[in-house]
């Protein structure tokens, strides 16, 4: 079977909640790989970038984001060809984004949400399908806007 990584990054306005999502992931044996910050003062669209390189050359399958409020993670992903990141702060966007949008990186505010909330986030992004059907028509054209300069 196809191994699937995970890829996990933040700036330091979500790393106590990164480090907490890794300690759930590691209890539930989830593989992923941490592509940092430890904690310091960083820029966040470096660790989104490295996180959506990983996704892109397919070293992972899909990435979680974490900043202040999820909303500089998402809009540094969302520059990169074939991430489709959604900033969720609630369980139904989390669902509804892998089911409409196959939303492949779960953008998260560490000051915004709590962990539990954050927590069923991450178990609704990595456990929902993408529904297909007149959904890919619509990703596809997501898809062809990364032409677009
Ligand atoms: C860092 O202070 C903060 O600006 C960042 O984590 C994020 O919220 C940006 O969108």
């Amino acid at each position: 079977m196809e191994k699937k990584i995970l890829a996990i990054g933040c700036d330091h306005g979500g790393y106590e909640l990164k480090e907490f999502i890794k300690d759930m992931l590691d209890a539930e044996n989830v593989e992923y790989k941490d592509f940092g910050c430890d904690g310091e003062p960083v820029n966040y669209p470096d660790y989104a970038d490295k996180v959506c390189r990983a996704i892109q050359s397919g070293e992972c399958y899909r990435g979680i984001l974490v900043c202040g409020t999820g909303i500089g993670m998402s809009m540094a992903a969302n520059k990169h060809a074939g991430i489709r990141a959604a900033c969720c702060s609630d369980e139904y966007s989390a669902k509804m984004t892998r089911q409409h949008n196959d939303a492949n990186v779960l953008c998260l505010g560490g000051r915004v949400i709590g962990f539990g909330l954050a927590a069923d986030m991450v178990h609704i992004f990595l456990n929902t399908e993408f529904e297909g059907g007149r959904h890919l028509t619509r990703v596809n054209m997501l898809n062809a806007l990364d032409n677009n300069k």
